[in-house]
């Protein structure tokens, strides 16, 4: 008999060891994957291993689908910031396992995780951001100009290589540039003519995502919820009413009228007019201070080792500032939240450092013994647990956060009772 199956997200499903590979550890999870460290048992030298993740939401199908697509476009790129593929298997037999098999991507280790991560120790000065912006730039005008667009650019899809280096990955949504009126990538980042699911050209919605990265590589906070005129901050932007729109960021100190102009055409919903790779390059605000290369490595390293520390006096203020003023929070002030559930975590013996952020650390809890599954399901059942999973990984609004928070100290008081 023949089947082929995705891995199941239950890494104890499979041997230690596929192909050339031996299997270390989970380091990360993605909407349609489980990746994982691995050795090449050859050259000794380190990989990550991309599988597909089983889901009941999403056909093996269409799995398999993005899975090949990845690996094409992949395939055809050769960038200092694009991560490189080593190899891969539509089916490779997993040793012990009869009639299994998995399907999986070899990719370069990125040993110091995803710009998400580093951007939880708060914004990056602009001297620092500008290097690491150009990287990004660099990577999307490669790709451009290779005939693909990514369409699906965001911060957990940026990693960072072992020399600090950042590169483009997850390639699983990528296509040829082209004309499409199909709602694709993440909403966050997502160009208000995808949200309007008008004809759009696939490049100009990468050019508008990249504007949402490096706002938020500055600011540490997300320009607003969603491009479209639902959201309060956004429709400032569409009526022009951009005095508005910054009075509500004026707590970042790194925003200059510099930056505000650069923000602005980035984003701007006219495409005629939204910044193309080298206009972007040309602008003041990108010839403003650079870190040496040596700046950054230095200032990433100490980033990378220091522990998140979230009760920092000076952050707290600024999430607080942040949310009362604006009814958003940024990436930081969701931090509380998250240290409760971490917390929670730890005393439950969950392996929540496995999970790159903490949506995925609900649903971990989410798999564990019943009485806590039932007890989560309390949370989830709350109509406002969908926003604050979005919160958890970006922004939202504050009622729903304060909301979900005295939910989940509730439940955690309740079982410190118990
Ligand atoms: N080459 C890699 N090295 C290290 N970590 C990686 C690598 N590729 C992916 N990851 C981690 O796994 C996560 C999911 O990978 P990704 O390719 O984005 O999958 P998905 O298509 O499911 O979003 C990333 O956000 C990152 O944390
Ligand atoms: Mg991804």
């Amino acid at each position: 008999m023949d089947s082929s199956k995705s891995i199941n997200s239950n890494s104890s499903d499979f041997s230690t060891s596929i192909g050339d590979f031996k299997l270390e550890k989970e380091i990360g999870e993605g909407a349609f994957s489980k990746v994982m460290l691995a050795t090449n048992e050859i050259s000794s030298k380190e990989c990550a291993i991309k599988f597909i993740k089983a889901d009941e939401s999403i056909s093996e199908k269409n799995l398999k689908s993005f899975f090949k697509n990845e690996v094409k476009v992949l395939k055809k790129c050769d960038h200092p910031n694009i991560c490189k593929i080593l190899g891969y298997s539509y089916r490779d037999s997993v040793p012990g396992k009869e009639n299994y098999c998995v399907s999986y991507i070899a990719l370069e280790y990125m040993k110091n995780g995803t710009l998400f991560d580093i951007l939880e120790n708060g914004a990056l000065e602009a001297k620092y951001t500008r290097v690491l912006f150009k990287q990004v730039l660099s990577a999307i005008e490669y790709l451009h100009k290779l005939g693909y667009s990514h369409r699906d650019i965001k911060l957990d899809n940026i990693l960072v290589s072992s020399n600090y280096d950042l590169k483009l990955a997850d390639f699983g949504l990528a296509s040829k540039s082209k004309k499409s009126s199909t709602v694709k990538g993440t909403l966050y980042y997502m160009a208000p003519e995808v949200v309007a699911e008008k004809e759009y050209n696939t490049n100009d919605s990468d050019l508008y995502a990249i504007a949402i990265v490096l706002f938020s590589m500055l600011t540490h906070s997300m320009p607003f919820n969603v491009a479209s005129k639902k959201c309060p901050l956004y429709r400032k932007i569409m009526t022009d009413d951009w005095a508005s729109f910054w009075k509500t960021h004026s707590s970042s100190k790194l925003i200059d009228n510099d930056f505000k102009d650069l923000f602005a055409k980035m984003v701007d919903p006219n495409l005629e007019l939204r910044l193309s790779i080298s206009e972007i390059l040309d602008h003041p605000w990108m010839k403003g201070e650079t870190a040496t290369k040596e700046e950054v490595v230095k200032h990433l390293k100490t980033r990378i080792q220091s522990e998140v520390n979230l009760t920092k006096t000076q952050n707290k203020e600024e999430s607080t500032n942040m949310a009362e003023r604006t009814g958003y929070f940024n990436i930081r002030s969701a931090g509380k939240l998250m240290k409760y559930l971490e917390e929670f975590a730890k005393n439950e013996k969950l392996n929540y450092k496995t999970c790159p952020n903490y949506y995925r650390m609900i649903a971990e809890i989410g798999k564990k013994p019943k009485d806590l599954v039932l007890q989560m399901n309390i949370l989830k059942r709350h109509e406002s647990y969908q926003r604050c999973v979005e919160l958890i990984l970006i922004n939202g609004k504050k009622k729903d956060f304060l909301n979900f928070k005295s939910k989940v100290e509730e439940f955690i008081a309740s079982r410190q009772n118990n």
